[in-house]
């Protein structure tokens, strides 16, 4: 069965670990802060606190804690994060660097270098928009299967001239698996044999029914060498994320997802994370996966060192104890001895799961032979 320690519990709730574990014993459980409790359990402790759980699946309580809700009124909206992705050569960079130049942000930064794999841009109309590297689809699918589900929007990007081939079916099943509104970007519509149409029905074939067609989903013609299009894209994407109507509480302690992490010659292991609600600051103390850590530097996507990061900026993180993976996610605790505390009961609990992984293969391994 799925458990979780009665710390992070607390942590999650941002409750006093006394409390829940009088709580527990009002129910007849008794637990100390360092034992842990089954997630049918950990629910109705949930709902005694006054919070909301929705239950994402059976198999994950921790990702079950990590969607309690904040009070209504505590919400702000926050910028859409986007994912593009489409078939290999269809043109992602070259439109994600369009983007980068014609926007704001990065016209009065003066370059376009990338220090990580997240960045933001302001549009000319003032909407603020963070834009994933196209992480890939397979690191798309991992990221969502470890529970980092961290877009709101896919752009779809479909050459003009080659229409739909077999990674735009990937990406347009991906994003139908994660419940996310799509936007097609037809690019390379400058080419003198583009056939925008084709891509259309194309597409019908996919069940995606592009407005250009009287269907819902957006569709914009766009060339990422001759800019055409590129701010009727920005608008597109600015109205789907209006009707998300996306929001975060920026004043809780945060929580994000890492969307890359290396161990850096200089500097150590560097996460690039996602805030997706609350605020992230200096001197925080976090666990993130199996690691912990206190943020000694935030690194925002122009290089330049930050104190905070809110909802829906990506930041570099710096003053991990150890490089974390892709997917995982970060959460602000109070104490080191509860990161540490908590790290080590993920780590613990993972290593059980591979032992318990390698018996039954061993076990299979057995009945194979006889
Ligand atoms: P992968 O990352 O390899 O999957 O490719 P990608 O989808 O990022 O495509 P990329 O941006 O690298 O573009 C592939 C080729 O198409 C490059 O030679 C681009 O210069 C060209 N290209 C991209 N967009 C356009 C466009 O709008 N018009 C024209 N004519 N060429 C384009
Ligand atoms: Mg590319």
């Amino acid at each position: 069965p799925e458990t979780i320690l009665v710390q992070e519990l607390a942590n999650r709730m941002a409750e006093r670990v006394a409390d829940v574990v009088k709580s527990l014993m009002k129910m007849g459980v008794m637990a100390t802060m360092n034992q842990s409790i089954d997630a049918d359990t950990a629910e109705l402790v949930i709902e005694e606190f006054g919070h909301k759980v929705v239950r994402v699946s059976d198999a994950d309580v921790e990702q079950v804690i990590d969607m309690i809700e904040d009070a209504p009124e505590s919400l702000r909206s926050r910028p859409p994060i986007i994912t593009i992705m489409g078939h290999v050569d269809h043109g992602k960079t070259s439109l994600l660097d369009a983007i980068r130049k014609t926007s704001v942000v990065s016209g009065e930064a003066g370059g376009i270098t990338q220090h990580i794999g997240a960045y933001q841009v302001t549009t000319d109309t003032g909407a603020v928009l963070s834009f994933l590297d196209t992480p890939g689809h397979a690191a798309f699918t991992s990221m969502r299967a470890r529970g980092a589900n961290v877009t709101d929007i896919v752009v779809l990007v479909v050459s003009a001239e080659d229409a739909v081939m077999p990674q735009t079916i990937e990406a347009i099943n991906h994003a139908k698996a994660a419940k996310v509104p799509m936007i097609v970007a037809i690019n390379k519509i400058d080419r003198p044999d583009a056939n925008p149409q084709k891509v259309r029905t194309d597409l019908l074939q996919h069940e995606v029914v592009v407005e250009a067609m009287s269907g819902d989903v957006q569709d914009v013609e766009v060339s990422a060498l001759t800019g055409q299009g590129l701010d009727q894209l920005l608008e597109a994407i600015a109205l789907q994320a209006e009707i998300l109507e996306l929001k975060a509480n920026p004043d809780r302690s945060a929580m994000g997802a890492v969307i890359e992490a290396k161990l850096d010659v200089g500097r150590g292991p560097v996460a690039t994370v996602l805030v997706q609600n609350g605020t992230l600051r200096k001197g925080d103390i976090f666990v993130v996966g199996e690691q912990w850590g206190k943020v000694r530097a935030l690194i925002n996507d122009k290089g330049e060192r930050v104190d905070e990061a809110g909802p829906s900026v990506p930041v570099e993180v710096l003053g991990l104890n150890g490089t974390p993976e892709a997917g995982d996610v970060l959460n602000v605790v109070d104490t080191e001895a509860q990161a540490r505390e908590i790290a080590d009961y993920r780590l613990q609990a993972s290593k059980d799961k591979r032992a318990a992984a390698g018996a039954a293969t061993t076990l299979e391994q057995l009945m194979a032979k006889a």
